[in-house]
């Protein structure tokens, strides 16, 4: 079975309190327990994390890169300006997908325009809501 990581960024652990008018009523926990259904259902073997701290993220891109592992990446606010994660993501061997609820590109701060990470990824998925996640997984299960 091949095995997916969906990782996630800063404040994304308050999914369903955070925003909701943006972000959508779904909680995190809601979000994990859906992307590992929606894995089973594809054939993949998900695991889900977040992280509030960005060594963290760092550091589960670099085992993904040695262990050549599918990553479907939300890295929420250091999308816009982590170069250390542009640097992260660009060592992956296995697909990248970017995965983002709102669309970053349709809102007003002009901050959330720039992605360090789409130039790494084969596709983007934004604006879809939750359901980014699972069309994110039905990517890479199409390989
Ligand atoms: C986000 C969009 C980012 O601009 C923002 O900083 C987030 C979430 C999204 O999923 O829509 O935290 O990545």
């Amino acid at each position: 079975m091949t095995r997916v990581l969906v990782l996630n960024g800063p404040n994304l652990g308050r999914l369903g309190r955070r925003q909701p008018e943006i972000y959508g009523a779904t909680t995190y926990d809601e979000l994990a327990e859906l992307c590992e259904g929606w894995g089973a259902e594809l054939g993949l073997e998900v695991e889900v994390r977040q992280t509030n701290h960005e060594g963290d993220l760092l550091d589960w891109l670099n085992d993904a890169a040695d262990e050549q592992t599918p990553v479907v990446l939300n890295a929420a606010a250091w999308t816009h300006y982590s170069y250390a994660l542009y640097d992260a993501c660009a060592q992956l061997v296995a697909p990248l997908v970017e995965v983002h609820i709102s669309d970053p590109g349709q809102r007003p701060e002009v901050f959330r325009h720039t992605s360090v990470v789409t130039p790494h990824a084969a596709t983007v998925i934004a604006g879809q809501g939750i359901d980014g996640y699972r069309q994110a997984l039905e990517f890479l299960a199409a390989g």
